[in-house]
């Protein structure tokens, strides 16, 4: 069912330094900062040859991350992505077998645009996953 890890998001309490630290540090690409308030966090894209790295800052009250980071201070491991080819008959399966989605359980548009969805931490070894919807054709080579 999963394809490719589109990224992995850590939330960090300082986004221009983290930003500064995978540029300046590991020499990677990173991309400038995007504010997604309807998700309540900017976001930061660092670009690895075979993956992506999303930084995430609280926007606004009621982030999401915000709590996170409460409870991590100096920053850490957020959610993990995996592209799918059909959100639909992934989220079916995945309930079929007993797995949670959260939220209402419907697809929203995620950070790229795409549907996602993400799945509950208990169910997956305390890891919270994001399913997000790649049709195969849109896949860079
Ligand atoms: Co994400």
């Amino acid at each position: 069912m999963i394809g490719r890890l589109n990224h992995v998001a850590i939330a960090v309490p300082d986004l221009e330094k983290a930003a500064a630290n995978y540029r300046d540090l590991l020499g990677a690409e990173v991309h400038h900062p995007q504010a997604l308030p309807e998700h309540g966090v900017t976001v930061v894209f660092v670009l690895l040859e075979n993956s992506k790295i999303e930084l995430l800052h609280p926007l606004g009250e009621n982030s999401p991350i915000a709590k996170f980071l409460e409870a991590n201070p100096s920053g850490g491991m957020h959610h993990v992505c995996f592209e799918v080819a059909d959100l639909a008959a992934a989220a079916e399966t995945l309930v079929a077998g007993g797995a949670r989605i959260l939220g209402d359980g419907k697809p929203k548009i995620g950070a790229h645009g795409l549907p996602v969805l993400f799945l509950h931490p208990k169910d997956f070894d305390g890891t919270l996953i994001e399913l997000e919807e790649v049709k195969p054709e849109l896949q860079p080579a």
